[in-house]
């Protein structure tokens, strides 16, 4: 095999193994976006469906959430575009910003599991809806795809 042939195979190689790096980042954060839907939507009916009676895991959802967010910086590595993604190229165009709503997320989310330790459940629905709109709204509205 000459050489020049042997550079090209390995640049396929190289270059097919990066692709599936980023396919494999790509279903690792969507999976964990929708861990976070899943949460929210128990969540929601608990706080605003009636669903009263599973108040009692409301802290489980919330820790969940908390737990998650500390992670989303690194689910964004540089180059983790891909056609499946609803990741806005932006992202990493203003990475500080992007950062900064996940930490806005982290904040929320700890206002929440605070509250559910105090076992104050207004205080839980309050801080529910702030994390919803502003948490997850906050980085959605500018950073992902409709
Ligand atoms: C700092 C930014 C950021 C925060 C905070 C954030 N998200 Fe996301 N979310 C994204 C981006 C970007 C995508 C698109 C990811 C992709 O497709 O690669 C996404 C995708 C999703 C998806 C779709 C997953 C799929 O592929 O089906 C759901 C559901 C979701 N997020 C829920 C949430 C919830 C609920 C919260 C709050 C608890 C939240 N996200 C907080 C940025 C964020």
């Amino acid at each position: 095999m000459s050489k020049r042939w042997l550079a090209v195979m390995l640049g396929a190689l190289v270059g097919s193994s990066a692709l599936a790096d980023v396919k494999a980042i790509v279903a690792y954060r969507q999976g964990t976006m929708k861990a976070l839907g899943g949460h929210t939507a128990a969540l929601k009916a608990i706080f605003a469906e009636g669903q009263t009676q599973f108040l009692p895991d409301a802290r489980a959802h919330g820790e969940a959430i908390l737990r998650l967010s500390k992670s989303i910086p690194q689910m964004f590595p540089k180059g983790s575009e891909y056609r499946k993604s609803a990741a806005k190229k932006e992202i990493w165009q203003n990475f500080d910003d992007f950062i900064a709503r996940a930490q806005n997320l982290e904040r929320l989310a700890e206002a929440f599991v605070q509250a559910a330790q105090a076992n104050d459940a207004a205080a839980m629905q309050a801080a529910f809806q702030k994390m919803g709109k502003e948490g997850c709204g906050g980085c959605h509205e500018k950073y992902r795809k409709d």
